[in-house]
């Protein structure tokens, strides 16, 4: 009986000192499971003679319910210590901010050309893109530059043989798209254009985008209007426009579009233009006695350089994204 009083004192006494729900499941294994210290004492009762059986299984019974009570009511604490523990660890600062999603944007030069596109879109032009590899006749021939033409050798041209080339110019496009297309027509043409040249002002590839307006009596006055309003359009009041007598060989007469800025007198040549040449339209079979024709090339990369005062072109392609990121909310 004593021996029996010590084991349950020693059982109650284990079970208070467990501290986690692992040892107090150990602890149950070591006196309640199936070769349990307890089950075993339990067990011996059947040597035991019948009156002492009686006896003892009162008590041991009531002993174990006792235990297995003081048992659940520690299981219950620990728990609740396991769970404030876990609260404590897990606790999230729901004053702290969110984490940022860094959105991308759009490349300058693509944010200036959809500008440009919307502005002569507004004036009923549609707009085409067209192949950047092209042949001699439609990056030169047709456009009234023969071979040795020496307007070929400031192209810088990127030859692939002796017909194929990178196109210099979207100038090509007025070709293509006049002896596709019957007069009126109204189109732009956007894309890229490759010449052999690097430094502060030029890159091996840079973008153009090319007008062309064919109808019955444009004359270089509707040209004029519709640069002069795209300029103030594009960069506001603030600019000078110079119009600079020039030539290319597919427009007679030709133009150069200066811009200067009023307040900081930066100045960059940004378009050419002129009336679409009688021999250009003769080699596209456009009668040039009913139908006169306008054009104009502007030069992408050197109009987003004037808007947010860039002064070297190589930073749109070297990808520095302290560059890049600066044309986010634009
Ligand atoms: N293609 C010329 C260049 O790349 C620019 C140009 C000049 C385009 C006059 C035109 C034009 O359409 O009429 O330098």
């Amino acid at each position: 009986m004593l021996n029996l009083n010590q084991l349950f004192q020693n059982i109650n006494i284990d079970v208070k000192k467990t501290t986690t729900i692992e040892e107090l499941d150990q602890i149950k294994i070591k006196y309640l499971g199936k070769k349990g210290i307890l089950t075993n004492y339990i067990k011996n009762l059947k040597n035991f003679s019948l009156k002492d059986k009686k006896k003892y299984s009162v008590i041991i019974n009531h002993s174990k319910k006792e235990v297995i009570n003081n048992i659940n009511k520690h299981s219950k604490y620990l728990m609740t210590i396991k769970l404030e523990k876990r609260i404590k660890q897990e606790k999230i600062d729901i004053s702290l901010p969110g984490r940022r999603f860094e959105n991308g944007c759009l490349h300058p030069i693509t944010q200036t050309i959809n500008y440009i596109k919307n502005f002569f879109f507004k004036l009923g032009f549609q707009s085409i893109n067209g192949p950047e590899i092209e042949d001699e006749y439609h990056n030169f021939d047709a456009l009234n530059i023969p071979k040795n033409h020496p307007a070929r050798d400031c192209h810088d041209t990127f030859w692939f043989d002796t017909n194929r080339l990178l196109r210099t110019q979207t100038s090509n496009m007025q070709i293509r798209i006049m002896k596709e297309e019957k007069p009126p027509m109204r189109f732009i043409f956007p894309g890229k254009v490759y010449r052999n040249d690097y430094d502060i002002t030029h890159t091996p590839m840079f973008h153009q985008i090319e007008g062309l307006i064919v109808d019955k009596n444009i004359t270089f006055s509707n040209l004029k209007w519709i640069i002069y309003n795209f300029l103030y359009d594009f960069f506001g009041k603030t600019v000078s426009i110079k119009f600079r007598p020039s030539y290319f060989p597919f427009t007679v007469p030709s133009a150069e579009v200066d811009i200067i800025k009023k307040d900081t007198l930066q100045s960059l040549e940004i378009l050419g233009c002129g009336m679409v040449h009688p021999n250009v339209l003769k080699n596209v079979n456009i009668d040039w006695n009913i139908y006169s024709a306008c054009a104009f090339g502007i030069g992408i990369e050197r109009m987003t350089m004037l808007r947010y005062e860039i002064c070297d072109i190589r930073s749109f392609f070297e990808n520095d994204i302290r560059f890049l990121n600066q044309f986010k909310y634009n």
